[in-house]
């Protein structure tokens, strides 16, 4: 458990209790990264918590507060957690929840490249202070690796949902089940044709791989428009690091916010488990942040862990307590941290 700065103190916490309510029954190691460990220690990620989490079965990190101005020898933790461990797979689901805020009939998986793109943060500053440089990599292993990942999720997805309609099972997002899977390609290769021309290309090679699965490409930009227009078509979006942030806190607008956006940092052998939302300084110490992203995170990586009935309890507990009207303030309730996840553990 790495709770980090601001609200990752309050909401990690209460997934702990969440976890604890369950069988199967956990060993809890916390675990110091963040701002404050930086301020007190001088690193932002101690080795003692590298190695701890190198020890775990999987990781729940809540968040980290990042200045937005350059401070020496500070670098982001989870950035560093996310290379060390190489958990190039960032799994954002986003599904239509049982709250005012939400949109119906939603239900996709953003696939979000984690290593490289931008995050390599390879920066400089010319010797005049006027021009600033950023490096982008984008490599065709990891964008082919990102890619086979996505079509996959695409295959589980949908056999899933088959499954699911053949128990007579609803479906909890209320969507239509589709047809074929589908997988849309993320990129900018109009004005970036390199760099996202590699991107893209190398996701088409894989697609060839899978030809039971439908695939199409969006650039970026008119991606965010039609996924705010018509977010129901889309199924798994696969996308390079940059984009793959920024779609995700948009598309998590549109079915109750990040007070609910959970996802999974993954290698084929780790899980590192986190919500989408960062520290929210302007809500931190008040007792009043949505424990939900990071509890269905939780869910996420009890389902990395073989533990399929202890996820789905948590998703249905969450939904259940959502369903009556248990909703923090992001949601336009007043239920507190404490009450929402005592909440989820009652319907457990
Ligand atoms: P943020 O996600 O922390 O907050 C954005 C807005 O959403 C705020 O109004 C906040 O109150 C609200 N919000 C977020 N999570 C919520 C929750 N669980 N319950 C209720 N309301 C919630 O993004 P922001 O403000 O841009 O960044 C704040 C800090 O977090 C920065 O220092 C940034 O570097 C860091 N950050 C860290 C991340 C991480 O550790 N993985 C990810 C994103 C940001
Ligand atoms: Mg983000």
């Amino acid at each position: 458990m790495i709770p980090g700065d601001g609200i990752g103190k309050e909401v990690v916490p209460a997934v702990q209790r969440v976890l604890a309510a369950l069988p199967p029954s956990f060993v809890f190691v916390a675990l110091d990264a963040g701002w404050e460990t930086f301020q007190r220690t001088g690193t932002a990620l101690p080795q003692s918590t590298a190695a701890a989490v190198r020890g775990c079965d999987g990781a729940i990190f809540g968040a980290t507060q990042s200045p937005s101005f350059r401070v020496e020898g500070y670098s982001s933790p989870i950035l560093a957690l996310r290379k060390q461990l190489d958990l190039y797979a960032n799994l954002r689901p986003v599904a239509s929840m049982p709250v005012p805020g939400s949109q119906p009939d939603i239900d996709l998986l953003i696939v979000r490249e984690n290593t490289e793109c931008l995050y390599v943060r390879q920066e400089r500053l010319e010797d005049d202070g006027n021009t600033a440089i950023a490096q982008r990599v984008i490599t065709r292993r990891a964008s082919e690796r990102i890619a086979r990942k996505a079509f996959e999720m695409a295959r589980l997805r949908f056999a899933a949902l088959a499954s699911r309609a053949t128990d007579g099972l609803p479906v909890s997002s209320g969507r239509p089940p589709r047809s074929t899977p589908l997988v849309t390609i993320v990129h900018k290769a109009n004005v970036l044709s390199l760099t996202d021309g590699l991107f893209r290309e190398s996701c088409l090679t894989v697609a060839k791989e899978f030809p039971d699965v439908q695939v199409e490409e969006q650039l970026v930009d008119s991606m965010i428009y039609r996924l705010i227009r018509e977010p129901q078509r889309y199924d798994v979006v696969v996308a390079p690091n940059l984009y793959g942030d920024i779609i995700s806190d948009a598309a998590a607008a549109l079915v109750g916010g990040l007070g609910l956006a959970s996802s999974a940092n993954a290698s084929e052998t780790f899980v590192l488990a986190e919500p989408v939302h960062g520290s929210a300084p302007d809500i931190a110490g008040k007792g009043i942040a949505n424990p939900i992203a990071t509890i269905l995170a939780a869910a996420q990586l009890l389902e990395s862990l073989g533990e399929t009935t202890a996820a789905q309890s948590v998703q249905h507990a969450v939904n259940r307590t959502l369903a009556d009207g248990v909703w923090s303030a992001d949601l336009g309730g007043t239920a507190t941290t404490e009450a929402v996840t005592l909440a989820v553990i009652e319907r457990l």
